[in-house]
């Protein structure tokens, strides 16, 4: 079929399936400009103009997992770990609100030192703020994402990574890919918001691959999706592998505001590694979100997922100051709003 018939099929809700985005992943030239507009125009008329900001904490870097591409993986010994106090996560969490933060994710490694009740009297601390709180803390008990839930978490991020079950379960030898669909099943179930999300270039993917993905984050509704590129890390086992390619997560975001409308997409900071600006682009593509580290300084360059360079340091005031000019730069406004799911 036509390019572009395929990218309005795709848009009127007509023809969505594995074929159709594997071929519009294909797509280059002026009918790529076409696609990111049809997806910029879906974005405006779902989202408005507004970009979400969400405050990251990453408070552990001790994973207990052997995820084949990220430098967490229990078996790098050349890392040095860390450990955010409860106290520091919750005092961080609170300068992040006092700066103007509505959503604030708390991220780490599988770290199962932050057992269901340390987990539970953080987010109880926070439950009082005026901001959203999503965790992002892996593959967990059901009665875990329950309590939680109960303390008064609002979503939860636990990515897909690959819709490939052979290669999912290659890549995630402690785990599979039944228990993650499992898990995130389970976060709906339980009423999270639930963010989802993979990862584009991994060796072994193909078009084909990225068009499953695409189709599982439709298939499960999520409310929001990170897609960004894969990037080799030098001390895990896909050491050397080649990184993702950056207009091809792109076309991702874009397929994906188009096939999903609703969903939340950040123009994720892996993007923005492979250079400014192609997270630039993926907001001229759909992207509607951006998210921000806010954990200390010191621990930044510890929570080593994969290879990244680290701005001046500044306070959280500072870099949110700095984000709202970057949001404006881009002819687009910071949400004052929590961002929460969009229900169409
Ligand atoms: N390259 C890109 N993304 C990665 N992640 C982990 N390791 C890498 C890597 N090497 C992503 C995964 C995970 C999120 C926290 O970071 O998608 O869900």
């Amino acid at each position: 079929m036509d390019m572009r018939k395929a990218i309005d099929a795709m848009a009127a809700g007509r023809e969505i399936s594995e074929d159709s985005i594997s071929h519009i992943l294909t797509v280059e030239g002026r009918d790529m400009d076409y696609l990111f507009h049809t997806a910029d125009e879906i974005r405006q008329q779902i989202c408005g103009d507004v970009i979400h900001v969400r405050g990251i904490i990453e408070f552990s870097s001790y994973c207990r997992c052997a995820c084949l591409y990220c430098g967490l993986q229990a078996g790098n010994e050349k890392l040095l770990r860390y450990r955010m106090p409860p106290q520091e996560i919750v005092a961080t969490a609170q300068e992040a609100i006092a700066a103007g933060y509505r959503t604030l994710v708390l991220q780490a490694g599988e770290d199962l030192w932050y057992d269901k009740t340390i987990l539970s009297s953080i987010i109880n601390d926070l439950s009082a703020c005026e901001a959203a709180i999503t965790l992002g803390v892996g593959e967990r008990r059901l009665d875990e994402y329950q309590a939680w839930k109960e303390a008064g978490a609002d979503r939860y991020l636990i990515k897909h990574e690959t819709a490939d079950e052979a290669l999912y379960n290659r890549l995630h030898p402690h785990s599979s890919f039944a228990n993650r669909l499992k898990c995130m099943r389970q976060i709906q179930e339980l009423g999270y918001q639930l963010g989802s999300g993979f990862m584009v270039g991994l060796p072994g993917q193909t078009n084909r691959t990225l068009a499953k993905d695409i189709m599982l984050l439709k298939e499960l509704d999520v409310d929001m999706a990170g897609i960004g590129p894969f990037i080799a890390h030098p001390q895990t086992e896909l050491a050397g592998s080649c990184s993702g390619d950056p207009m091809l997560t792109i076309k991702c975001v874009a397929i994906a505001r188009i096939a999903l409308k609703r969903v939340h997409l950040p123009a994720t900071t892996a993007l923005g590694v492979r250079g400014a600006e192609y997270k630039k682009s993926a907001f001229a593509a759909g992207a509607n979100v951006i998210m921000l580290k806010l954990e200390p300084h010191e621990y930044r360059a510890l929570y080593d997922i994969y290879p990244k360079s680290l701005g001046p340091i500044k306070t959280i005031a500072e870099e949110r100051k700095q984000l709202e000019e970057y949001v404006t730069s881009v002819g687009r406004q910071v949400a004052d709003d929590n961002g929460d799911a969009i229900r169409l």
